[in-house]
């Protein structure tokens, strides 16, 4: 086990203690956890504040292993400026951001100047409190915000302003179960908010649900996007690990327009006027 590694950590340093992230340039982010995503509302209330539906296990309100590596790989020097042709993208988006970890970091580090972090609505009051108490860490300029997003929710997804040019992931596959088909409803909310321009970088857990991992890669590529590269080279060595992988994704594929069917021609009846 790395140092660094979460996932091993017991109750207290899951959902108590803050987890303080050092990225690569020297600054630190200070990511509150809990055990609910709505301290004032009480545990009592934790059925509430939960979409069982969507997240069967109210999986968000810790830091997960795969936040941890795409802060690195986000935060590194030059990574996201390379990618960007040696400019910032204009409009990002994290998608199951849980925490926030991911996005506060990059938005500390100064690799981008606007973010928006989503997940499902009940996890608003944590991302909104992280992004308060790390106001501090972030450039005059910056423009972070939270916003619901259910992946796939036609309501949810008009409200964006897609299509965005960095869109982030961390740990989003991480149950097995083919009629809920997570790996769907994410590679339709990736198309959604994806253009010509986007690149799509997801860091994904290879212990929780490794065979939904590779069906996202595979069917990803199939029907969504022309390149879905494994780029875990570009972690930091110090966080690779055989337990996570850095994929990109890039050029949704275009949407084949349906053939309008042509009505079949009836033959004119005669009127029968009797
Ligand atoms: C394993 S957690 C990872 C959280 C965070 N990205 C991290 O790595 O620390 C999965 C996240 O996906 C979110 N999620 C699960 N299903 C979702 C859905 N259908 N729509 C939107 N978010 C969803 C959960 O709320 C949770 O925050």
């Amino acid at each position: 086990m790395a140092w660094w590694q979460r996932s091993y950590l017991g109750y207290e340093g899951r959902f108590k203690d803050d987890c303080v992230l050092e990225l690569a340039n020297g600054k630190q982010v200070q990511v509150g956890q809990a055990p609910c995503p709505d301290k004032k509302k009480k545990k009592a209330n934790k059925d509430e504040q939960t979409d069982k539906e969507a997240d069967p296990v109210l999986s968000g309100t810790t830091v997960w292993d795969c936040a941890v590596v795409l802060a690195q790989c986000v935060t590194k020097p030059d990574l996201i400026s390379e990618l960007f042709q040696h400019s910032k993208p204009e409009t990002c988006i994290e998608l199951g951001a849980g925490t926030g970890a991911v996005s506060l970091a990059c938005a500390a580090s100064g690799a981008v100047d606007s973010i928006t972090i989503t997940d499902l609505g009940g996890m608003m009051p944590l991302i909104q409190k992280n992004i308060d108490a790390n106001q501090s860490s972030f450039g005059s300029n910056v423009i972070i915000q939270c916003q619901p997003l259910r992946w796939a929710d036609k309501t949810d997804l008009a409200s964006l302003q897609g299509p965005y040019d960095l869109i982030l992931g961390s740990d989003l596959i991480y149950y097995n179960d083919e009629e809920r088909s997570i790996v769907n409803i994410l590679i339709e909310t990736l198309s959604a908010l994806s253009g010509p321009h986007t690149v799509v970088l997801l860091a994904l857990s290879q212990v929780h649900a490794p065979s939904e991992v590779e069906r996202f890669k595979h069917r990803s590529a199939e029907v969504a996007f022309e390149e879905v590269s494994d780029v875990s080279y570009l972690i930091p060595e110090e966080y690779r690990t055989d337990e996570s992988v850095l994929l990109l994704l890039k050029g949704p594929k275009l949407k084949q327009k349906k053939k309008r069917k042509r009505p079949v021609e009836q033959p004119m009846g005669r009127l029968n006027l009797e």
